[in-house]
């Protein structure tokens, strides 16, 4: 048969890539670029899948496509995830599974390969965009079948496997903890990170610099957007437009200042908690700005509605690998509609670990008026029309509080 496997170059995909090749499958190597490659050697990739038996490598630059139609919806919605992770890893699944059953499609394969874990959520999320995508092409999960499982304990079994077999591994010692990088995050779990209580070491952050470290000046700039889509960043007199562009340049200045690190205790879909770190240099950011413009210009209600249902919805949907679901697709035509005025500018700063709010402006809504919130103005608004929204207000509560009094309760 033939397999289409997701194949990162590291010592895990080898051996599965190996042991597919030995089990008599033609196997097709696939590698999604979501912006990590540019800390990795795609030609290098391509060399060692060949040496290893792979009948080709594709690489697939998803950047835009992932930016565009994932990232940026994110943006639109303040997306988060128990209160704290900006959903970086989930957000690039369903695009890196799309790319991989289309290379599968292409190339005729009966099967799809990937080296998740089994007690993860990276293999739930892209198992469920294979069945969304093309129910027709069987999964191949090595790490939960019996007969890889009981060959590959750890890794000193998959380190063995690689000398037997001619694959090279890295001289450079392995980090203690496993990462998954692309254009949004880089995410730090497992090994030592397994104790909660084990504070990151100094070197483990890639996008991002130590606070402690970062520079005295701050770093001001404007992020544009346009029904909450950044769509211009201007830095020093230079403006970026370009979607790929204008996000990694707010990873940058994210990362220059230290901005965006969390260290939480999470609960995986599966129902297992686990520790992750992670650093979100440009999207804290890019978040920050949008739900400041927000206040602005967006209605009370719909804001409120949107906080409560659908800000919850989506993001929980693209932690539990529900994005080809009808439910992610209703969610998005409701989050396109609040943002019909989330249009204007936000003046940032970003400084020793911190982003910062100088001033936001926009033309798009007429919901905030100098006039109406002036302390100094009574036009507009008659002031003596509160005193009947506070006595009606105040009917039920004065009840309330006569009765706890006549009940004798605190
Ligand atoms: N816990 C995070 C999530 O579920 C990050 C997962 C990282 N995945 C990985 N294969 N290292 O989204
Ligand atoms: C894995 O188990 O492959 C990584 C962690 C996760 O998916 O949650």
């Amino acid at each position: 048969g033939r397999v289409c496997l997701a194949y990162s170059g590291g010592l895990d995909t080898s051996v599965i890539l190996k042991w597919l090749v030995l089990q008599g499958y033609t196997v097709v190597c696939y590698l999604a670029d979501v912006g990590q490659a540019d800390a990795v050697d795609a030609a290098a990739i391509e060399k060692k899948a060949l040496l290893l038996g792979a009948e080709r490598m594709i690489i697939a630059d998803l950047q835009k496509v992932f930016v565009e139609q994932v990232v940026f919806t994110a943006i639109q919605c303040n997306a988060i995830f128990e209160d704290r992770y900006l959903l970086g890893t989930s957000l690039a699944r369903p695009v890196i599974a799309r790319g991989q059953v289309q290379v599968a499609e292409q190339y005729n394969c009966q099967f799809l390969s990937h080296g998740c874990t089994g007690k993860g959520n990276d293999q739930v999320r892209f198992e469920l965009a294979f069945k969304a995508l093309n129910p027709s092409i069987q999964v191949i999960a090595p790490w939960r079948l019996p007969e890889f499982c009981n060959q590959f304990h750890g890794r000193q079994d998959l380190l063995k496997f690689a000398t037997e077999n001619n694959i090279p591994v890295e001289s450079s010692p392995k980090a203690p903890w496993s990462m998954d990088e692309n254009l949004v995050h880089c995410s730090y779990e497992a090994g030592i990170l397994e104790d909660p209580d084990h504070t990151p070491p100094k070197e483990l952050w890639k996008m991002t610099l130590d606070p402690l470290d970062a520079p005295d000046a701050p770093t001001e700039f404007n992020i544009h957007f346009d029904k909450g889509i950044p769509v211009k960043v201007v830095l020093g007199g230079q403006t970026t437009t370009d979607s790929v562009e204008l996000f990694k340049l707010l990873n940058k200045i994210g990362h220059d200042n230290g901005v965006g690190r969390i260290d939480i205790v999470e609960t995986r879909l599966v129902g297992i908690k686990s520790r992750g770190c992670y650093d979100t240099p440009g999207l804290t950011i890019a978040r920050l700005a949008h739900l400041d413009l927000e206040g602005l210009v967006m209605d009370a209600q719909v804001r409120d509605l949107r906080d409560q249902f659908i800000t919850r919805a989506w993001s929980r949907q693209l932690y539990n690998g529900m994005y080809f679901s009808p439910e992610r697709e209703f969610v998005e035509n409701s989050i396109v509609f609040s943002q019909h005025n989330v249009t204007g500018e936000v003046r940032m700063m970003a400084y020793k670990g911190s982003v910062y709010v100088l001033g936001r402006s926009s033309d798009a809504s007429n919901l905030y008026d100098e006039q109406d919130a002036s302390m100094d103005s009574l036009e507009g608004f008659s002031p003596a029309d509160s005193t009947g929204f506070i006595e009606i207000n105040a009917l039920r509560l004065k009840k309330y509080g006569l009765q706890k009094q006549k009940d004798g309760k605190p």
